[in-house]
């Protein structure tokens, strides 16, 4: 990230990049109704989604979404929204320009893998740079951690070890390219109704662990979920697709933050796109194949 240095540069073009929890530890309910946890996650390159950010004269945030998509929300509670909104409020320009962001949407909500976090981060970077915006890093970040927990890692990308809510960081050094099978099954998870059913269940640890994948060498063991046995009570239909995945693939899955996407960790980078194809065929869902990247956000065209 850098600071907008003042003028505005027209549209800009941005990518929103998922996030993989390859560890997660959920420590206790806090008295906010958040949690506390301890998490190891990673950015990695599909399936993004992608923004366009074009300044206007007239005040006020509007969104699109391309193609329209009557299922997803565009109004004050989208977090592209509430992300300009506020950007442009503590930039002062609130009522002196607008913004209109086209949203391409392929990050699958309710799959645990902080899409709409993503798009909030994008927005940040894109709308700071469309308007050539004076404001600072740190704001961004504080602006994040207001929006949702998952927001300042998709700002901060790479890998991170989170803790608090998820909007303490502290950068981890992994190689790129870390390779994963990443599987969504049809139905989807609510985060809130996970986080209680893990109260519910008494705050289980997980019992499933996966080995981690050769290129975590150092970094972390075994990649656990304390979450996975809340989201299989939430949607019972989740232990199924992952035996079915871990059949197909030949490899154990882990479940991705509060579901309902599942990654399988592979060993060799050079075999994923063949073990992504052959996993998809014996499942008979899409498998993707996915890689460790070192940004939430990434500026990918400007027209002046
Ligand atoms: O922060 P965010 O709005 O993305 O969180 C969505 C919901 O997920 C919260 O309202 C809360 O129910 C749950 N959550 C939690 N503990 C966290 C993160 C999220 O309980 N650390």
């Amino acid at each position: 990230m850098s600071a907008g240095s003042g003028g505005r540069s027209g549209t800009v073009s941005a990518r929103a990049f998922p996030k993989l929890t390859l560890a997660l530890a959920v420590l206790g309910l806090r008295d906010d109704g958040y949690h506390d946890l301890e998490a190891l996650t990673v950015s990695i390159g599909q399936p993004h989604d992608a923004m366009e950010v074009t300044p206007h004269d007239e005040p006020g945030v509007s969104l699109e979404l391309v193609p329209d998509d009557p299922e997803v929300p565009v109004g004050d509670d989208n977090l592209v929204v509430r992300a300009a909104r506020e950007l442009l409020g503590r930039a002062g320009l609130v009522d002196r320009v607008g913004v209109g962001i086209a949203l391409t949407k392929r990050i699958p909500s309710g799959a645990g893998l902080g899409g709409g976090s993503a798009d909030g981060a994008a927005t940040l970077v894109a709308v700071r740079a469309a308007l050539g915006l004076d404001v600072d890093d740190a704001t961004l970040i504080d602006i994040a951690a207001d929006l949702g927990s998952d927001v300042p890692f998709c700002l901060h990308g790479g890998a991170a070890r989170m803790t608090g809510r998820g909007e303490r960081l502290e950068r981890v050094d992994l190689p790129l390219g870390i390779p994963f099978l990443l599987a969504v099954p049809e139905f989807r998870c609510s985060t809130p109704e996970v986080y209680a059913a893990w109260d519910e269940l008494g705050g289980p640890r997980s019992t499933r662990v996966v080995p981690a994948p050769a290129m975590l060498d150092g970094v972390v063991r075994e990649l656990v979920n304390d979450l996975e046995p809340a989201a299989e009570l939430v949607e019972p239909g989740l232990a199924e697709f992952r035996a079915r995945l871990e059949v197909a693939a030949g490899a154990p899955a882990i479940l991705a933050g509060s579901g309902s996407a599942y990654a399988v960790p592979i060993d060799d980078p050079k075999s994923l796109p063949d073990r992504a194809a052959e996993a998809s065929e014996r499942l008979g869902t899409e498998v993707i194949p996915v890689a460790t990247i070192s940004r939430g956000v990434r500026i990918s065209g400007r027209t002046t």
